[in-house]
């Protein structure tokens, strides 16, 4: 078989991911250096300090917080309108469409094979009444779209609370000071499981060896025709080459 490459990503889905991902780091550090109570720092107390010395105060450093949040959420609000047929909406579509039976087996049997290997995921699932196939997926698989899932959800909730905590002092009273609280609470919340999500995301698409193709995509748009048959085959098939 030829190993031709296979169009995957259009550029300004690549484009997207990446001002994403630098927004989303950029307000992880700020976040966490606005930190400042020790016991409820999550990492060192050294942080908060650098990230104030590198801002000029803790003010200077809300506000960088607040305004790169809504630089990002406002270009994201901009490419789900304009994009909403081209991209938006597929995309959805695709993180949102599940073959139960198949894709809890592929968790399962990938999870399985992921740590112990081919052999013993076979010897272990076999308790199950399955075989040690793993299940064929589409453009994305079960655990792209869970995760796909888990960062919008995520993403939403930081967007909301953060609107709520942000305008909280000029337009809220002081019968509203529970809702911010909460918003305190939830963003921190959100920002925290969203983090374990991107945690295993990174691993696995720039770590991971096996999807070292789909990290290049990233990057170029496109992945060998073996890496899709492989690992993406239900997208592969409808894909014409
Ligand atoms: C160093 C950081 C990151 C790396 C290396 C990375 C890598 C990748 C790669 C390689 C893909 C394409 C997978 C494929 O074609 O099958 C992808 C997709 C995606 N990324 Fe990232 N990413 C990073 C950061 C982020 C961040 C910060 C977010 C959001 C908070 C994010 C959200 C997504 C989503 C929603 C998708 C589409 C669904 C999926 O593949 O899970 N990524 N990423």
């Amino acid at each position: 078989m030829h190993n031709r490459m296979i169009k995957r990503h259009d550029q300004p889905s690549i484009l997207i991911h990446w001002f994403n991902a630098a927004c989303w780091f950029f307000l992880l550090a700020t976040g966490l250096g606005l930190i400042s109570n020790p016991a409820l720092q999550p990492i060192v107390q050294w942080w908060p300090k650098l990230m104030r010395d590198l801002f000029g105060g803790g003010a200077a450093l809300l506000k960088v917080h607040i305004i790169v949040g809504v630089v990002w959420a406002g270009i994201w609000l901009i490419f789900i309108i304009a994009g909403i047929a081209r991209y938006t909406l597929p995309f959805l579509k695709q993180i949102m469409t599940y073959k139960l039976p198949r894709d809890i087996q592929w968790m399962i049997k990938k999870n399985i094979q992921m740590t112990l290997g081919y052999k013993n995921m076979a010897r272990m699932v076999k308790l199950l009444g399955w075989n040690g196939e793993i299940p064929d997926q589409g453009f994305y698989n079960a655990g792209q779209k869970a995760a796909a899932v888990g960062m919008i959800a995520g993403a939403v909730v930081l967007v909301v609370t953060g609107v709520i905590m942000a305008i909280s002092k000029v337009y809220l009273s002081s019968a509203q000071t529970p809702l911010v609280q909460w918003s305190i609470t939830i963003h921190y919340m959100a920002a925290a499981v969203t983090f374990g999500i991107l945690l295993i995301h990174i691993y696995m698409a720039a770590i991971s060896s096996e999807e070292r193709p789909a990290f290049i995509s990233m990057f170029t748009g496109e992945v060998p025709e073996e890496y899709a048959r492989h690992h993406h085959k239900l997208w592969y098939e409808k894909v014409d080459i």
